[in-house]
């Protein structure tokens, strides 16, 4: 394994990825059109500026070296959104990754690293929600992502493509010396909302909803720290070069969280009040989700190790103090 494509790796947890992938002694290219990503979140390899639906581009980069593999981090990723515009979603998340797998066959590549999602799952059967429990997703973000999950499975029986869909529950925190970090825009997260409500770039964080059946009345998910889904696709990675068969894995640190708690571990990583302003739920929120990542422990040997709520905050706060955006000098050195 020495050359991998990774397809959004300007995004949040794509830039994490290649910065893991610089540390372990990889060749990266990244291909991000940088509709969401950042120039200065590649702190390795080469960066090629265009779109993986790009036929002609793809045949350039794909001909350009043999790459064992290609990780795609590149989609859409707004609930709400995809109900409002679900075209944009389609096309995104299942017309473009069907172009983009379609390249990798006619130019050879057999192994694929997916990001897929705790939402393929929609409204939980039962808690923690674990890799076979059945996919039902109930907005169209979900829905794009089990179609892929489904794509790649008759891909894989048909064409030997083989792959691994690694389904997170809730992405957060940040490099832990803050290289890198959240920059959604809009930023729609809980965690970067409330700190930059800590650091006073915003004026409140507004809780969707205490009325659900939980101790506080407030969504409990699964926050699980970007280094530690960094660490499950390097280890994706080696499974597939060893032959691993693919499939799905849940990863989540089998912790759940309410808003409420994260409001408070916040207060106490920052030493801020934080104000609060109550709001009704949101559409299409589980009251609950909770990973059983066995598969990903077994299969994988997946072991979080930034997995304490305080620990994500932290980081994130870390990040958040650089006013959510990388040090020039620090990623200068992270490069060299
Ligand atoms: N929340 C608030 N206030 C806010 C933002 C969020 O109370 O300003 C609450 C939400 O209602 C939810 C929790 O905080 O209960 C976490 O919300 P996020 O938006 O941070 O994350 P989601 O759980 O909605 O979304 C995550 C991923 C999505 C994925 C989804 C699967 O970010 O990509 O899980 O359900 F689709």
């Amino acid at each position: 394994m020495k050359n991998i494509l990774v397809v959004g790796g300007a995004g949040y947890i794509g830039s994490h990825m290649v910065w893991l992938l610089g540390q372990r002694g990889l060749q990266v290219v990244v291909l991000d059109n940088l509709s969401a990503g950042h120039r200065d979140a590649v702190l390795h390899g080469e960066l090629v500026e265009g779109d993986m639906a790009d036929r002609a581009l793809l045949d350039r980069v794909l001909s350009a070296r043999p790459f064992d593999a290609v990780m795609h981090f590149a989609s859409s990723i707004q609930v709400g959104e995809s109900v409002a515009d679900p075209a944009k979603y389609y096309v995104n998340n299942v017309a473009r990754t069907l172009a983009l797998l379609e390249a990798m066959r006619a130019h050879g590549v057999g192994q694929f690293v997916f990001s897929s999602t705790a939402a393929v799952f929609g409204e939980p059967l039962r808690i923690p929600i674990g890799a076979d429990h059945p996919c039902a997703p109930i907005n169209p973000y979900g829905r794009t992502k089990w179609m892929v999950e489904q794509v790649l499975a008759d891909y894989a029986a048909a064409y030997g493509l083989r792959s691994v869909s690694l389904r997170y529950f809730n992405a957060a925190g940040a490099h832990p010396l803050g290289l890198l970090g959240e920059r959604h825009e809009p930023e729609t997260h809980l965690i970067p909302l409330v700190l930059q409500a800590a650091a006073g770039r915003r004026a409140h964080v507004s809780v969707f909803g205490r009325d659900y059946d939980t101790p506080d009345g407030t969504c409990i998910r699964d926050y699980v720290h970007v280094m530690d889904l960094a660490e499950a696709h390097w280890l994706a990675l080696q499974h597939l070069a060893a032959g691993g068969a693919g499939g799905a894995f849940n990863l989540g640190n089998g912790d759940g969280y309410s808003v409420q708690q994260v409001i408070d571990a916040a207060q106490r990583v920052t030493g801020r009040e934080i104000a609060v302003q109550e709001g009704p739920r949101r559409p299409g929120d589980p009251a609950r989700l909770v990973a059983d990542a066995a598969r990903a422990r077994s299969v994988l040997g997946w072991q979080p190790r930034r997995a304490d709520l305080q620990t994500i905050v932290a980081d994130a706060w870390r990040w958040e103090c650089r006013g959510g955006t990388p040090d020039a000098m620090l990623s200068v050195a992270a490069r060299a």
